[in-house]
């Protein structure tokens, strides 16, 4: 049996899911003779205490000790702002990272952190969860194929049901770098294509908290690739009908829809159709459930060395670079064209 022990910073929103998800591993992972432990550290020292105890996880009291006391991999879950730090931190200690997106608050932040990685031979998986979710892997594998012939339009949505809190809101770098990231990040995966340009448009018509720290509540990006092909990306943080995470590939022989199934949030309005009949998400938790779970399997798989990196730093700032992109043509009203790089 190969033992894995993970160290991971911060039990947040997104942490205590990653650590959840981290203690359950070994149901996967011990029929393949691997077994995962976890020790975690926060600031907010109690309230990590109490999670490491109900997970039979170890706690230690600062970063510091997570590193030295001899962790395989380090996991960050902390805010964004912090990444650049505990990156370097875990890269000097010649550990594998696993970071949660971004890798920081903007492009020209991250830029350096991926000279000191490379400089360095780091090794850190960035948490673009969408590219495990077997509804993305599939339309990925369909468009490969051929199946859909040529793409002439996209079509993503990403819609919380209830804003986070506003003071998570004021650090998270607007609409388009916190929650749509995902969608950029996806569509370059999918079409191995790079955004070229984007024009974003947004509102507020929910809480005025959220326009007071610089924020819009709902947005939407026209978006064109490298060869042409136009897409939309959109995103609110007020969809009551449940969490609704969707992208729309219409191709010239099919059309296939990701997140279009009995949970999906909305409802059609034809006299007679009961679709979709189950219950909605509510959270990005429930939403990528399995997604979550094999992207931290893999970065198991990515410390053993048993598999290739399935989300660079350098993806992650590709997509970041078109959501800053987003976040410019938003606060100029103008079209922004998106410093080209190479789809992975
Ligand atoms: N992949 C996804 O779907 C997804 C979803 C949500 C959030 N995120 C990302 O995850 C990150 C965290 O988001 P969140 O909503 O969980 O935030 P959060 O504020 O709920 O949690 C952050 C936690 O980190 C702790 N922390 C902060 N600085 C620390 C430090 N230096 N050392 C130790 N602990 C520290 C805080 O006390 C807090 O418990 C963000 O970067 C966000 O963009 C990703």
């Amino acid at each position: 049996m190969k033992d894995v022990i993970l160290g991971l910073v911060g039990v947040g929103r997104i942490g205590v899911m990653h650590a959840n998800n981290i203690a359950a591993l070994n149901g996967v992972l011990n029929p393949r003779g691997i077994n995962v432990r976890l020790r975690l550290t926060d600031v907010a020292e109690d309230h990590a205490r109490n999670i490491a105890a109900g997970l039979g996880a170890g706690f230690v009291p600062s970063v510091a000790h997570l590193i030295d006391s001899g962790v395989d991999g380090l996991v960050i879950a902390t805010g964004t702002g912090t990444h650049p730090e505990l990156i370097r931190a875990g890269v000097d200690a010649g550990i594998p990272v696993f970071c949660e997106k971004p890798v920081a608050m903007n492009v020209a932040d991250a830029l350096p952190v991926l000279d000191y990685i490379r400089d360095n031979n780091g090794v850190v998986q960035i948490g673009h969860q969408r590219r495990f979710d077997a509804g993305y892997l599939e339309a990925k594998r369909a468009y490969q194929a051929g199946e859909l012939g040529w793409i002439h339009s996209l079509r993503a949505v990403t819609c919380d049901m209830t804003p986070p809190p506003v003071e998570f809101l004021a650090t998270s770098g607007g609409l388009f770098r916190d929650c749509s990231v995902h969608d950029f990040d996806i569509l370059r995966w999918l079409t191995g294509r790079e955004i070229v340009e984007v024009y974003a448009k947004g509102s507020n018509n929910g809480d005025p908290a959220i326009g007071e720290v610089g924020d819009v509540d709902t947005a939407l990006a026209v978006i064109t690739f490298d060869d042409g092909t136009v897409g939309t990306v959109s995103a609110s943080r007020y969809n009551g009908a449940g969490h609704d995470v969707r992208l729309e590939i219409q191709g010239s022989s099919r059309s296939v829809m990701v997140g279009l199934d009995a949970k999906s949030a909305l409802a059609s309005a034809e006299a007679g159709v009961a679709f979709p009949e189950g219950e909605p998400h509510q959270t990005f938790a429930e939403r990528f459930d399995q997604a979550y779970r094999s992207e931290m399997a893999a970065f198991v798989e990515l410390i053993l060395g048993e598999r290739e990196n399935p989300c660079t730093p350098e993806d992650a700032v590709a997509a970041s670079r078109v959501a800053d992109a987003a976040q410019e043509s938003l606060a100029t009203g103008a079209p922004v064209k998106v410093a080209v790089t190479v789809a992975s």
